[in-house]
């Protein structure tokens, strides 16, 4: 469970987020939805402790982020991009960037493991990442989050940019390991279809304030104005 309280975030006088209050629940999907600039992609950041609450605190499992131990955090967490930025050199490389950051390597077994978890099992551990195709990339990219075995995933718009079928073939891998690890996933979305397809509760920001939350399957039937205003303007 991840309880925000009082969560201010600024960056000199610009407030990003302004007095956050909620809680994302323990082994579920949440989508994350709101305009562009609401700060979606901030609070994902705070929870990764890559930038810290200028007030107010964030609980992870009732613990005061400001009290963990950031590095077992750290490797807690699973977090992917919609450009799944890859390092040069070859699959295995990329899919041991987690273990190299804690000094650690790695097995063949466990590398191919995790290939196949992502069906990516034609691919072969020393082919160089360049010549991937957007799809395998971005399940190189979640394999790569689930390397340290997190208990939190959070996407960050990770089918932005493919295609009809690939962005299927990620909302399904995103479920079943979802379910495989009992992950609490956090996941940003533009697209309230699937935000309303793919997540079982959902959370609304605005200009930096949080708007409303909800089960997910209700999203289209919700009472409050100015998330029925956002569903019509992205329809
Ligand atoms: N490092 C930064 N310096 C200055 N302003 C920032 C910084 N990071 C974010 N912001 C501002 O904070 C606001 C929220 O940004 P954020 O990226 O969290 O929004 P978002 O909801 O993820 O938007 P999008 O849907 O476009 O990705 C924006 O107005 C942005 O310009
Ligand atoms: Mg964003």
């Amino acid at each position: 469970m991840i309880q925000f309280k009082n969560v201010t975030y600024q960056i000199d006088d610009q407030v990003i987020l302004s007095n956050l209050n909620f809680t994302i629940p323990p082994q579920k999907i949440t989508a994350l939805i709101g305009p562009s600039g609401a700060g979606k992609s901030t609070l994902l950041k705070l929870i990764s402790t890559l930038i810290s609450p200028t007030s107010g605190n964030i609980l992870i499992d009732e613990r005061s982020i400001h009290d963990i131990n950031i590095i077992e955090h750290r490797k807690s967490i699973g977090f992917a991009l919609q450009s799944a930025p890859m390092i040069y050199g070859s699959v295995f490389d990329n899919l041991n960037l987690p273990k190299k950051l804690f000094q650690q390597t790695l097995s063949d077994l466990e590398a191919q493991q995790l290939l196949d978890s992502v069906q990516l099992n034609d691919l072969k551990l020393t082919q160089d990442v360049s010549k991937l195709s957007g799809g395998q990339r971005q399940r190189l990219s979640i394999a790569r989050t689930l390397v340290n075995r997190p208990s939190i995933l959070l996407l960050d718009e990770i089918t932005s940019s493919l295609d009809v079928k690939n962005v299927q073939t990620i909302e399904k891998l995103v479920r079943d390991i979802q379910q495989k690890y009992k992950l609490t996933v956090i996941w940003i979305t533009h697209d309230v279809h699937q935000a309303s397809r793919m997540s079982d509760e959902f959370i609304m920001l605005k200009e930096g304030s949080f708007i409303t939350q909800g089960d997910s399957n209700t999203l289209f039937q919700s009472t409050n104005h100015t998330l029925q205003q956002f569903l019509e303007d992205v329809q």
